[in-house]
């Protein structure tokens, strides 16, 4: 039996880099409708206080989760779950999966005992990532690099704008050319906006790097919490929603529809 009448599994970012986890979420779950929710009014969150966040956030999905009464919620921000993870499941009464930086399968792998965080500006500060490092990497170095400009190359690719290897290349070197950097065998790709642009990064990482990103864990994690639902047999038209109104989202158009996202509302 399926039912038509599921409730969406909710999908939050500041922008489009959650769109690598949705990616991830349809390739487990095809069926399960989707709602991908952006709130570009406050993008980008990297350069954003702790307090800002943690207000911001959970106000956002108490209004998004009234409106699309979703079955479970994913914050595909990796700045917003570090901050804000415990407020929005105090707040909200439902499941919550957040996307944290993947340091647990980095140390795992890692051989050369030195991996890279390459996150926001606000993520790689947290204590919820000196916790990850603590329990999951306390043997390795651990160097970290916060870009808000390797957002704004990602935000721009999924505009259509093909990223410039140059400037790829001078970000990553703020990860290299710190003490122990070429030691660097993993490198965590800790905001879901850089995932889009792996290929760039790994043509001018040195070979032997390997990047590691939260995507497909998070999609399992989702699927063991919707185990129980019957999704509808066909696949649904996934639903892009932004926080504000403006001509840029009308850019975006082409990528989301790329994502399965045929429609485009405003909160
Ligand atoms: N995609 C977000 C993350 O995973 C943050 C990008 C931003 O708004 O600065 O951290």
């Amino acid at each position: 039996m399926t039912d038509s009448t599921a409730r969406p599994i909710l999908i939050f970012d500041s922008g489009v880099g959650g769109l690598s986890v949705l990616a991830e979420i349809r390739a487990l779950l095809p069926h399960a409708p989707l709602i991908y929710a952006a709130d570009n009014a406050w993008h980008p969150y990297g350069p954003r206080t702790e307090a800002e966040i943690a207000a911001r956030v959970p106000a956002l999905l108490g209004r998004l989760t009234e409106r699309f009464r979703p079955c479970v919620v994913v914050i595909a921000c990796n700045t917003a779950a570090t901050i804000a993870l415990s407020h929005v499941r105090a707040a909200l009464d439902l499941p919550i999966v957040g996307t944290v930086p993947a340091i647990k399968p980095a140390g795992l792998a890692s051989k050369s005992r030195v991996i890279g965080v390459l996150g926001t500006q606000a993520t790689v500060r947290q204590p919820y990532v000196d916790r990850l490092v603590a329990e999951f990497a306390s043997d390795c170095t651990v160097l970290r690099l916060g870009s808000a400009e390797l957002v704004r190359i990602a935000e721009e690719k999924l505009r259509g704008h093909a990223p410039d290897l140059n400037d790829i290349k001078k970000i990553m070197e703020g990860l290299y050319d710190q003490p122990e950097g070429q030691s660097i065998d993993q490198i965590v790709l800790a905001c879901t906006h850089f995932p889009l642009l792996r290929d760039e990064i790994a043509t001018v990482s040195p070979p032997g790097v390997t990047l590691v990103d939260s995507g497909a864990g998070i999609a399992r994690r989702t699927a063991f919490l919707t185990q129980d639902i019957v999704w509808p047999g066909a696949r649904s038209a996934g639903r892009a929603i932004f926080t504000l109104s403006n001509d840029d989202v009308e850019l975006l158009a082409p990528a989301l529809t790329g994502y399965g996202l045929t429609e485009i509302d405003y909160l």
